[in-house]
Order: C-alpha cells, then sequence, then structure tokens
C-alpha cells in the first residue's frame, strides 16, 4: 500500500512537472479571455475574502484532476469533483491519470500543512488561466472547496475557441466556516421518509456545504429505527404516521447506508430518539415503559406532550441502555440528540432524574449529549449541547451552565413553518417565515447569548403536514440556503440584496437536481430562465 502510493506520488509528481515544463515549451493555447469578475460569482455561501484577477480559467476536454498523492481521500474528492462536472457539462475529466496528450489545463487538490489554514473545513482556490489549485489540510476541506469549485463552473459554454469550454473567472478564495455546526433536522417520524429521499436531501445540503444531518428517529406517531434487541419498536411502533399513512422504518442496514452516504458527503449523521416526552410510539410497542397513567394506543394524530415514559422504572433504563447503544454503535458521528422537549406530563423532579440517567447512558458510549432547550433545566454537564428552538429562559440557563448551543429558532430557523397565510404545506404557530426573514437574522446576536456558546445554527424540518420529497422540498428550500450561509458566512459578508440575486442564480441547479422549491416572489427568478 505505502509502496503503491509512493509510486503513485512519483507519477503525478511527474505528469505535474511535465504539464509545466511541456507548457514551457510548446506554444501555448492563447485564449482572449472575456473580462471576468470571481467576486459577482454566484456562490452561496459567500466565502471569506474573494480576490479577482479579471482573466478565467479555461474548463475543456483538455482539463484533467489531480490530487495529493498519499491521501485515499484527496483521490475520493477529485473523483466526486469529475463526477458532478461530468453531470454539469458532460466533459470527461481525468482523475490522476498521468498520460494525457494535449493537457492544457490543471484542476489539483492539494494536500497542505492544516496548521496554516483556519480550522479542519477551510480551504483556499488559486484560478488562474491554466490551473486551479485547491489547497486543504482534509479531504473535508477539500470537499467544502469543491462545492465552490461547483458553483463558479458557468452553466453555459462559450466558443471562443474551437472547443466549447466553460469560463471559470480568475482569482484566489480563502475560505472557513464562522461556525463549527451547521446542519439541517428531518423528522422522519410524523411522516416517514425513505432511504433514497433523505439521500437526495443530501445531495443538496453538501452542496450548500452543510455539515450535520439531524434526523428525529422517534416520536409519538411512529417509531423508524430498528432495533434488534426490541423488534417490536418498527414491528408495532413504526407502522403508524401522521393522518393514517403508511409508517415504515430504517433497518440498521439502510440506516448504516445513510450514514455513509451522508460521510461521502462530509455530512456527520446526528441521531435523535425523543424522549421522556413524544414516546408514544414506544410505549404502544412495549407498554412497560408507559408512564403517563394510560394506554398507549398507536396513534396519528399532531397533537403533542401527552406522552412519557415511566421515568422512575429500572427496566425503562435498563431499555435505553440496549436502544441508545444499538444507535451509537452505528453512528460514527460523536453526537447523540436525546430529544427532551415538552415533557408536559412528566414532573419536573422525574424529568431532571430521566435526563440524568439517560446523559450517562449515552457518555458511556462515547458520544456527546445534544438535547432541545429544556435540558438546560436538568442537571446536564457543561459538555452537553442545547438546541435552543423556543426559550430565552432556557439559553440562559444553558450559558450559566457553560453549554454549547445550537441556534434553531422557531419563529426564524424551522422550515416547517409556512411562508404565508398561502403555503400549501406547514404551520404557522411560531410565525410566518417568508424568504427574507429566514436570511435577515443575526445569529451572532440571537437573544443575548454569547458568541462563545454559539456552536451553530440547525434548520429543522417537522413533517406534521408533508409526506414526500416534493413537500419536503417545498418547505425546505429556499430557505435552507439561507441558513447555509447563516452558518457559514461572517455577518459583513451577507447582504439580503446581494444574496438574493446570487439565490436566483440557483435555478439552473435546483432545476438539475429536480428540486420541487417553493418559487418565492420575493425572488427575480425567472430573470434567470
Ligand atoms: C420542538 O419543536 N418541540 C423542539
Amino acid at each position: 500500500m505505502i509502496k503503491n502510493n509512493l509510486i503513485r506520488s512519483s507519477i503525478i509528481f511527474i505528469a505535474l512537472i511535465c504539464f509545466i515544463a511541456c507548457n514551457n515549451q510548446r506554444e501555448k493555447r492563447v485564449i482572449n479571455f472575456p473580462e471576468t469578475n470571481l467576486a459577482e460569482a454566484n456562490m452561496i455561501p459567500k466565502p471569506l475574502k474573494i480576490i479577482p484577477t479579471n482573466s478565467g480559467f479555461a474548463l475543456d476536454q483538455f482539463t484533467a484532476i489531480y490530487t495529493s498523492a498519499n491521501a485515499a481521500d484527496f483521490d475520493h474528492v477529485g473523483r466526486f469533483l469529475a463526477k458532478k462536472i461530468k453531470t454539469k457539462t458532460d466533459l470527461d475529466i481525468p482523475v490522476n491519470v498521468t498520460d494525457i496528450p494535449n493537457l492544457e489545463s490543471i484542476i489539483y487538490i492539494k494536500k497542505v500543512d492544516s496548521t496554516k489554514l483556519e480550522g479542519h473545513e477551510a480551504y483556499q482556490l488559486q484560478i488562474t488561466q491554466d490551473s486551479i489549485i485547491l489547497n486543504a489540510g482534509t479531504a473535508e476541506g477539500a470537499f467544502r472547496g469543491v462545492q465552490t469549485l461547483r458553483q463558479i463552473i458557468p452553466e453555459t459554454s462559450t466558443n471562443i475557441i474551437k472547443n466549447k469550454i466553460w469560463i471559470i473567472p480568475s482569482g484566489k478564495i480563502i475560505d472557513s466556516p464562522q461556525y463549527a455546526y451547521r446542519g439541517a433536522m428531518l423528522d422522519v417520524a410524523r411522516h416517514f421518509f425513505s432511504v433514497e429521499d433523505v439521500k437526495k436531501y443530501i445531495d443538496v445540503l453538501a452542496y450548500y456545504k452543510y455539515n450535520m444531518l439531524h434526523l428525529h428517529l422517534s416520536d409519538d406517531q411512529g417509531w423508524r429505527i430498528e432495533i434488534k434487541s426490541w423488534p417490536l419498536l418498527t414491528q408495532i411502533g413504526g407502522k403508524t404516521e401522521v393522518g393514517g399513512e403508511s409508517g415504515g422504518f430504517f433497518t440498521q442496514k439502510e440506516y448504516k447506508e445513510i450514514v455513509a452516504y451522508a460521510a461521502d458527503h462530509h455530512i456527520t449523521i446526528v441521531p435523535e430518539i425523543d424522549m421522556p416526552g413524544h414516546t408514544n410510539s414506544a410505549s404502544a410497542s412495549y407498554p412497560f415503559l408507559n408512564g403517563n397513567g394510560k394506554k398507549a394506543e398507536l396513534y396519528e394524530g399532531i397533537e403533542v406532550g401527552f406522552s412519557t415514559f415511566d421515568t422512575r422504572k429500572d427496566s425503562v433504563y435498563t431499555f435505553l441502555d440496549d436502544v441508545i447503544g444499538e444507535i451509537a454503535a452505528i453512528t460514527p458521528g460523536p453526537y447523540f440528540h436525546i430529544g427532551g422537549d415538552e415533557s408536559h406530563v412528566t414532573n419536573k423532579k422525574d424529568y431532571i432524574y430521566f435526563i440524568n440517567k439517560v446523559e450517562k447512558i449515552v457518555q458511556k458510549n462515547n458520544k456527546r449529549v445534544i438535547g432541545w432547550d429544556e435540558i438546560a433545566s436538568a442537571d446536564v454537564d457543561s459538555n452537553a449541547i442545547s438546541q435552543y428552538w423556543s426559550s430565552g429562559e432556557n439559553a440562559k440557563l444553558a450559558v450559566d451552565k457553560g453549554m454549547k448551543i445550537i441556534l434553531s429558532p422557531a419563529k426564524k430557523a424551522y422550515l416547517d413553518m409556512q411562508y404565508d397565510s398561502l403555503s400549501k404545506h406547514g404551520l404557522h404557530w411560531a410565525a410566518y417565515i417568508p424568504t427574507d426573514t429566514a436570511y435577515v437574522w443575526t445569529p451572532e446576536e440571537y437573544e443575548g447569548i454569547p458568541s462563545e456558546n454559539i456552536l451553530g445554527i440547525e434548520a429543522p424540518l417537522w413533517s406534521e403536514t408533508i409526506s414526500n420529497i416534493d413537500e419536503l422540498e417545498y418547505l425546505a428550500f429556499p430557505r435552507a440556503i439561507g441558513y447555509a450561509e447563516l452558518g457559514w458566512s461572517t455577518k459583513e459578508n451577507r447582504d439580503w440584496k446581494n444574496y438574493k440575486i446570487r439565490l436566483a442564480n440557483q435555478i439552473a441547479f435546483l432545476n438539475r437536481m429536480n428540486v420541487k422549491y417553493y418559487p418565492s416572489p420575493l425572488i427575480d427568478w425567472k430573470s434567470n430562465n
């Protein structure tokens, strides 16, 4: 393996030297590039720094991709880029192939000393007339840079020489994210979504540099993940969903397939088992779990706050030890979300006792607890993460405990809120959230939460009113694109007027991906058709 890497490393090095030397000897192809402006390219999220040089790089059939040797994960990123270039331009760009006649330009994805860059997702792009150098310290950084590159390849080719070329504006980009956690959440419990649906969502999220996908895997209306030691959870609790439709669940094999697909897109899966409330489907499957004093029947409505585990029974923790253990074992990411919201029928003392016990189980499985903002009212470690959705008071408690906070304020960041009163899907109990309201707020200063406590932002999509991928996309897009920019770009780099032009220009990508976005009247989509 080491020998192979050394050989490959030498071959690529020789190829690059040849490329430079040959280009010096051979009469260079001369392209009169039209004036470009990299700063006006339609990148979302907006990179940290853009330095245009007003010329161009010709992407065409004489371009090849090379990646640093001794880094198989960089080769993987290079192949991902080639595949996406093929989809966009129909060009077949070779990756790490040395013997290429007529090579005119290269894209080199280079592993560099990561201490020279701002964190593991940082990257730099240097675009000149015959080379694009993408520098990154990690494959993750390289992958984020590849998304930028995909976005600045124009939609149409230009015929200024005999063959088709795609002119990429030249210049330099220096980029790294503002927040380490940039998430979306999908509720597969109220309505179930298939592996294919989740993968399609991941495809679009990755393009906008999301790095977390939180899956809400259980709720009153359904249990969606196979637990081998407690099979009735899915055999009984997985059968229903809101409105009496058909339910469903991920087998562990399917869940692992999602985890692997997400990892390929440098996205971490965050599994959630919501408890002690939101547990009716579990209690309907195993009645000993139930603590609300009534017989738990399968439920297909949309009320909340009526269910609870019996927090004082040891057998409940034996059960949770198995459930959390099985899920943690197939989740490589560092987080386990324990829910903890709206436990209206669990008394306060029992709630605190429960959260404390569950936190220990999660920690035993080497995962870090995330919970909805209510968990800050329990006796949790400072290492636990509070997900702000509604309570400023809970946010203060979290700050006092030294906890990190993920911002998901319902009235700004809930993707299931309707755009306006005419929206086909969604609810409006927190607010109507039109596309501009979703974008024009400042996570950096939200509710006076100190910036050092903010881990990032997440846009949750609850699924009471949506049951298929088209409906999911109607609520998620375009708003999720704006949340990507809020999570990645600095306050100084965000501006609604400029953003809405870049957003309008996403139409070609969204159409190519067959995303059924909501055509917000605030955006001038048609001028880009
Ligand atoms: C929530 O919306 N109940 C977290």
